[in-house]
């Protein structure tokens, strides 16, 4: 079974009186351990697409299922616990709180979801491990480098353990050296602990690295050769 799938999805936007339609008919499958990237020029959908397999946004028309479960129409509560159970999200701009220290930005979901602070702490500890910056854990994001600030993004997204990572442009912010250091930790932590990862870009090195291309025009899904 697929771990999310798309099915008929359509996305429009009202924009005044007019409806601007994002995405066409999209129908899409992710398994377990994939790890992939959806590209393709600007406005064409990226980032409409990844909001929907977040779960951040609704389907206008079609059906999201999540391990079976359809969930498009679930209430925004239920949709928000099932995000934050399942789906790490890691943004272009970091979104970091600058006042909290690394280890405490890391904390911050689990604490959300309810877990106490030193168990929390841990949990931190160890993912700031996994990213590379067990010894930074003390330090707010202003001390922190563009690569390392998206690191900690990265390992706050995995602090729940989700089953899928997704990141919409998350080396833009960043150059093409620490880029390529960011999406070599992403496959690592893909590799290791199997977890799914989902990516916009639009740099071909990149894609490179990526076992699964998406690629958009115009909010439709356009074939590629394997
Ligand atoms: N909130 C919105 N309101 C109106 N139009 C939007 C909104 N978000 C995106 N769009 C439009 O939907 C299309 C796809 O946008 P987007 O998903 O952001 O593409 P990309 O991430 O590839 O640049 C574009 O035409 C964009 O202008
Ligand atoms: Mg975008």
């Amino acid at each position: 079974m697929a771990f999310v799938s798309l099915s008929g999805v359509d996305k429009d936007y009202a924009l005044g009186a007019t409806a601007v339609r994002a995405l066409r008919g999209i129908d899409l499958e992710i398994a377990r351990g994939e790890f992939m990237a959806v590209w393709g020029p600007s406005g064409s959908g990226k980032t409409s697409l990844l909001n929907l397999i977040g779960l951040l946004d609704k389907p206008t028309r079609g059906s999201v299922h999540l391990e079976g479960e359809r969930v498009d129409r679930l209430p925004d509560a239920r949709l928000a616990r099932t995000r934050a159970r399942h789906i790490g999200i890691v943004f272009q701009s970091f979104n970091l709180v600058p006042v909290l220290d690394a280890c405490e930005n890391v904390m911050l979901p689990l604490q959300i979801a309810g877990q106490g602070a030193r168990a929390a702490r841990e949990i931190a500890l160890r993912r700031l491990d996994q990213v590379g910056l067990g010894e930074h854990c003390a330090r707010r994001p202003d001390q922190l480098s563009g690569g390392q600030r998206q690191r900690v993004a990265i390992a706050r997204a995995l602090a729940a353990s989700p089953g899928l990572v997704i990141a919409d442009e998350p080396t833009a912010n960043l150059d093409s050296e620490t880029s390529l250091a960011i999406v070599e930790l992403m496959r690592e932590l893909n590799r290791r602990d199997g977890v799914t990862f989902l990516f916009s870009t639009h740099d071909p090195r990149l894609l490179e690295r990526v076992d699964r291309r998406v690629h958009l025009q115009d909010g439709r899904i356009i074939a590629e050769p394997a």
